[in-house]
């Protein structure tokens, strides 16, 4: 297929032509693949076991064929040629014979290079968008969101919530939008990344949907979100205020389940606290599930459909009319129904549910393990002891201090929370702790607080907490903490 940048994109694949005979879409049974555009309409391309010459009327011309020289499924019958690519011997006007590619990030070898600092990512003024922001919402924080690449095989397998082939994801954190629409933050590094803007409520108004990535040491700078294709933008008057300070760091959304997701953690214990028992009682209302609460949330579907659906903007998000500013559950978190009160943490775990696209799983195995509330960490592309992927310039060679003030206290339906004192920031940075239950490791948490969903009543067992840091080196663990989980209640908690 051709992709024509003259064509105004709708979203919805205008700018794209198809010129081969055949299904669109059907890559896995052979076809047409890997192309080199020679001209506006002549390619270089594979087509099964042969190299062609291609047009943009679809005519080809064969130029090269795998020889078949054993049975039809010997191992060099089925050798399909791929990547023709023109080479021609180039030389520099400096008679060195291949091209200097000066680099910009500081990614191996480079890594040790003085120059060195921490990747960072600015954005101009996020205001500039070629779909207009709805009216009245000012965007107050970007959030900074991670997609979980998939580590099983075959799509929906696992199902990760309503939305077909949904990826896993979880949010790495906010920082401020300035009153100009200027952000300067830290980035995180070798992950695949997208960008919310939120208003003052918390609530996203505008989404990215394909991805991007920061290199170490890469300051990775952008416009907005974004620029009409077809204009070039007047220049900022002056620098941009996100730009006069140091970057913002990234903070927590919520205090346990977002990082990382699970639903389990996440949602589930405000609609146990807030919902479901009156649902219950009066036989009104979804009782509350997972499965029970599709029709009031929100997702984008993956598999055939979306991209050519005007309905949530084809491949594009319409802003303002996606995530929890579009779930029909958000008018039910408001005293308005039944006069709910949720705490502000409370409103934003459901709501950042409802901007992730309303998934359940946020991470692809150990799926029974995720359903009872217990912290999994996602197989790729995340380090538990580091899991907003921040660059650490020069490892830590002591481990953390010893964590200590660490307190239980009841939980809502029934489970035990543990909290503790944040162990200072020192070299490296502290930025998750492992808790041991009965001296077995039972999770590693990013935050000071760990709710344990799977603890067994009227049995008493000890708590130890020990600080990670960004070095992945594991402090001493706390003073023993020991504790009774009642049905509604805790037997006396003593260090
Ligand atoms: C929250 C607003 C927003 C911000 C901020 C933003 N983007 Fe995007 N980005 C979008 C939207 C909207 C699209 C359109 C397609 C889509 O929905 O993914 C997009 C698309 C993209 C694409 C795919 C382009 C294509 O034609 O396929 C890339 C790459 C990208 N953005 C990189 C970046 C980078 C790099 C930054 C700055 C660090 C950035 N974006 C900041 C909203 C944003
Ligand atoms: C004090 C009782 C009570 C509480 C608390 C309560 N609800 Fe409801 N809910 C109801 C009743 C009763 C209905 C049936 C419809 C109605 O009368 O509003 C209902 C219906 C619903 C419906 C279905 C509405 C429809 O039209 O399909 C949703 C969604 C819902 N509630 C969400 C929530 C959420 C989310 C919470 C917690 C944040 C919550 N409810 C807390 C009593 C309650």
């Amino acid at each position: 297929m051709v992709l024509d940048v003259a064509v105004p994109d709708d979203g919805i694949v205008a700018q794209v032509k198809k010129i081969t005979s055949g299904p669109l879409f059907t890559d896995q049974t052979g076809e047409y693949g890997t192309p080199w555009p020679l001209a506006e309409d002549l390619f270089f391309c594979n087509h099964m076991g042969g190299l062609y010459l291609l047009d943009s009327a679809g005519q080809r011309e064969l130029l090269y064929a795998t020889p078949q020289t054993g049975s039809a499924n010997s191992a060099d019958s089925l050798m399909r040629p791929l990547y023709p690519t023109p080479l021609r011997p180039r030389k520099l006007a400096d008679g060195r014979d291949y091209p200097q590619v000066p680099p910009q990030t500081y990614a191996g070898e480079r890594a040790l290079l003085s120059g060195h600092k921490a990747a960072t990512i600015a954005v101009m003024n996020v205001k500039i968008a070629d779909m207009p922001l709805p009216p009245g919402l000012e965007p107050k924080w970007m959030r900074i969101v991670q997609l979980i690449p998939k580590a099983t095989p075959n799509g929906d397998n696992p199902r990760i919530g309503y939305g077909t082939q949904s990826l896993a994801r979880m949010s790495l954190g906010v920082v401020p939008v300035e009153q100009d629409g200027s952000v300067y933050c830290e980035a995180p590094v070798g992950k695949t990344l997208y960008f919310q803007l939120l208003d003052k409520q918390g609530l996203a108004i505008q989404s990215m949907r394909s991805a991007t990535y920061v290199h170490e040491g890469e300051r990775l700078s952008c416009l907005g979100c974004h620029e009409n294709k077809g204009t070039s933008p007047a220049p900022p008057q002056g620098t941009p205020l996100a730009l006069r300070r140091p970057p913002s760091k990234l903070q927590p959304e919520a205090s346990e389940g977002a990082l990382p997701f699970n639903w389990a953690r996440l949602v589930k214990p405000v609609l146990d606290a807030k919902c479901t028992g009156c649902h219950l009682k009066e036989k009104k209302g979804p009782d509350m599930s997972y499965g029970s609460l599709e029709n009031y949330a929100f997702c984008f579907q993956g598999a055939q459909g979306n991209f050519t659906a005007p309905r949530v903007g084809g491949s594009r998000t319409t802003p303002g009319k996606f995530g929890a500013r579009f779930a029909k559950l958000t008018a039910f978190l408001t005293a308005k129904h039944h006069d709910v009160r949720l705490t502000p943490e409370e409103y934003r775990r459901i709501t950042l549910w409802l901007d992730l696209n309303s998934n359940e799983l946020g991470a692809y195995t150990r799926i029974d393990e995720q359903r009872r509330g217990e912290v999994v960490w996602p197989e790729l592309d995340v380090e538990p002891w580091n899991p907003r992927g921040l660059e650490v310039l020069s490892k830590a060679s002591a481990p953390p201090k010893v964590v200590t003030g660490v307190r239980a206290g009841p939980a809502p339906s029934a489970t035990l929370v543990l909290t503790w004192d944040a162990v200072p920031e020192a070299g490296s940075g502290v930025d998750s702790y492992q808790i041991y239950r009965n001296g077995v490791k039972l999770a590693t948490v990013c935050g000071t607080r760990y709710t344990d969903l799977t603890v067994e009543k009227n049995k008493p067992c000890t708590y130890e907490v020990a600080a990670l840091n960004r070095s992945g080196l594991e402090g001493p663990r706390s003073a023993p903490l020991a504790v009774t989980a009642l049905n509604n209640a805790l037997a006396a908690a003593s260090p």
